[in-house]
């Protein structure tokens, strides 16, 4: 299909992925999708979202194309009508504009690779721009977090914390940069294991653990914890720390997945063979650490002068498709 041409108040903007250490699963609110527990990640140099936003008068309404084909429009138009509701209070024409938006990422889309961080954060950025808006950090986070809880990190580089809040209207559950990546420049290695869409979406998943894991007090009362030593590891440069805690945590939210009912088992064969590996590795001498998200992708962490040597390890793994190096990305910006 082609898309249409575009003939308003536009701006692009790339957002780059990213991979929780300490991760968020269950929403404190569903309607300002505010998450339960806060959550630390890294944000990912190799995989990144770029979309474009067209504020076009006289459109009848949103339309949104990935890769050139027409997607569905109703998280992104959430996301625009919060953009309207900011460009209202200052009389900008926008706030009266559907909009076209188009996006295309440099990796599988919709395969546990967070494509909805980056493409929520590129979002939030470029729509709030075309829209004539410039909003701090802090408010594009807020934006992002609307269409996906992870996409509020993504607007941040190297890493950074997303925090659960408290207030009622969801104004204090944003994220921030807790360090710069070129202040600690690890590398993860993703190893691809699945092609295609075959999860099930984070947001049933994150409800039904919610309602039916006997573990999911324990998840909420054990946060906390991570999240604190999870912060002193960084500050700290302390690699060991930080590896140790990030496999924990995702064990502990895999084990809060698997006594969901019914049970969300997002691991493969390969899933867990390459575990093995990660953790030969380590026997080895080689301090390597993985981390796995709502899909069947296995995250390695390690250091830079590791990487190849990672990379080949997890290459040699049956079922892994491919083991991509990723150093740690950027903020999201606005590239027209
Ligand atoms: O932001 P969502 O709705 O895609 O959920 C993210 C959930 C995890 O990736 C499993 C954890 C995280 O913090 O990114």
């Amino acid at each position: 299909m082609d898309q249409p041409i575009d003939g308003g108040a536009t701006a692009v903007a790339r957002a780059h992925s990213n991979i929780a250490l300490v991760k968020y699963w269950g929403k404190r609110d569903a309607t300002l999708n505010t998450p339960a527990v806060g959550s630390i990640s890294v944000t990912l140099d190799a995989l990144y979202t770029d979309t474009r936003v067209t504020f076009v008068p006289g459109l009848a309404a949103d339309e949104f194309w990935l890769a050139g084909c027409r997607g569905p429009v109703t998280r992104i138009s959430h996301v625009l009508d919060l953009v309207r509701g900011h460009a209202a209070g200052l009389g900008l024409p926008a706030a009266g504009h559907s909009a076209i938006v188009s996006s295309t990422n440099n990796f599988p889309t919709g395969a546990g690779l967070a494509s909805s961080a980056s493409g929520f954060a590129a979002l939030a950025v470029a729509a709030a721009g075309a829209a004539g808006l410039s909003l701090p950090a802090r408010e594009l986070s807020i934006l992002a977090r609307h269409g996906s809880g992870s996409a509020a990190r993504s607007i941040f580089g190297g890493f950074a914390e997303m925090h659960a809040g408290t207030a009622a209207d969801g104004s204090d559950a944003y994220a921030e940069e807790l360090l710069d990546r070129e202040e600690w420049p690890l590398t993860v290695v993703v190893a691809i294991t699945e092609h295609g869409e075959k999860s099930i979406n984070s947001t049933i998943g994150m409800n039904e653990s919610k309602a039916t894991s006997p573990f999911y007090p324990a998840w909420l009362d054990s946060a906390d914890d991570d999240l604190d030593e999870m912060r002193a590891a960084i500050r700290d440069r302390d690699f060991a720390r930080l590896g140790e805690l990030s496999e924990y945590n995702c064990l502990k939210l895999h084990a809060l997945m698997l006594t969901t009912r019914p049970a969300l088992i997002y691991w493969n064969a390969a899933t867990v063979a390459a575990m093995h590996a990660v953790r030969a590795l380590r026997a080895q001498g080689l301090p390597a650490y993985f981390t796995i998200d709502a899909g069947p992708q296995v995250k390695v962490l390690c250091l830079p002068g590791d990487a190849a040597a990672v990379q080949q390890a997890l290459a040699l793994v049956p079922g892994v498709h491919e083991a991509r190096i990723s150093a740690l990305g950027p903020a999201a910006y606005r590239l027209e």
